[in-house]
């Protein structure tokens, strides 16, 4: 299996559906704010991962509730709500695919596949049911279930082996050994001040406002992006940075994503002034 994964991620062939499909999927989701609402940033977390559940355990209810008797019409019912809750799968598995590596992106080709079979079993099965064809019936959502628990498994291969939806600034922080570390004299930060600099082996982006001041993993939350090598920008009044990379904006004082792709807040570390020099610490 993890042979045959990782095939996949090298199958160039893939790239002549997933390119196109990914300029389709960014021509229907143009606006970037419908575009972050849907990767789950007010949520603070990748929405797709969440609302795939409801789906998937309607529907693997409906399988069990097939091995009971006189339970038809529960059954049926539970196919046809999962099938609803496919909706906003799909869409919010559609804004997903536009932040995606060529890589991710053929799996989540075939994941997007498979999906759609599954659900064209499904679907298949209620007609069926509604026709009094249970036995058929049955049959259809068992295969169903099968094919979208294998898209499951691709789902999973995404985010646990490719990373995609992971925060990056999250994994950086283990790197940041415990204890507080000194950062120099406070007054050498101006006001305003936007300043790189390292904690062990960890880019760290230092933020002066007035008194107060912030420190972030420098690695970008989307897709560890050099942070550092952001730009500072204002959005509703607070300072903000922008990643260089593909333009996820993050609150300065409390790290929190402002602007996607990123569906993450950025990492912070603690603060302290000792002996007017500034030290930073693990949460
Ligand atoms: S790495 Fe993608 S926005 Fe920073």
């Amino acid at each position: 299996m993890r042979a045959l994964l990782s095939r996949l991620e090298r199958f160039r062939s893939v790239d002549r559906v997933g390119d196109p499909a990914r300029a389709a999927a960014e021509a229907v989701l143009p606006n970037h704010g419908v575009r972050d609402a849907l990767h789950g940033r007010w949520l603070g977390h990748p929405l797709h991962p969440a609302v795939v559940q409801f789906p998937l355990g309607a529907w693997l209810s409906a399988t069990v509730l097939d091995l009971l008797p006189g339970t038809r019409r529960e059954a049926t019912t539970l196919l046809v709500a999962g099938t609803a809750a496919a909706l906003p799968a799909a869409v919010t598995g559609t804004a997903d695919f536009t932040t995606l590596s060529r890589e991710q992106r053929r799996v989540a080709v075939v994941h997007a596949l498979a999906n759609t079979a599954a659900l064209g079993l499904i679907a298949s099965s209620i007609v069926a049911r509604l026709r009094g064809r249970h036995a058929t019936g049955r049959w259809l959502s068992l295969a169903g279930v099968g094919v979208a628990g294998g898209s499951a498994m691709l789902g999973g291969h995404l985010s646990f082996s490719q990373d995609a939806g992971a925060n990056h600034s999250a994994a950086a922080l283990p790197l940041v050994p415990e204890g507080w570390h000194d950062l120099g004299p406070a007054a050498a930060y101006p006001p305003g001040a936007l300043e790189a600099r390292m904690l062990g082996e960890t880019p760290v982006l230092v933020h002066r406002e007035d008194d107060r001041f912030s420190v972030l993993i420098g690695r970008c939350a989307h897709r560890s992006g050099p942070l550092v090598d952001g730009t500072q920008v204002e959005i509703d009044g607070d300072a903000c940075v922008q990643c260089p990379w593909h333009g996820s904006v993050y609150r300065l004082r409390d790290g929190r994503a402002m602007r996607g792709p990123a569906s993450s807040d950025q990492t912070i570390l603690r603060t302290r002034i000792r002996n007017d020099r500034l030290e930073a610490a693990r949460p």
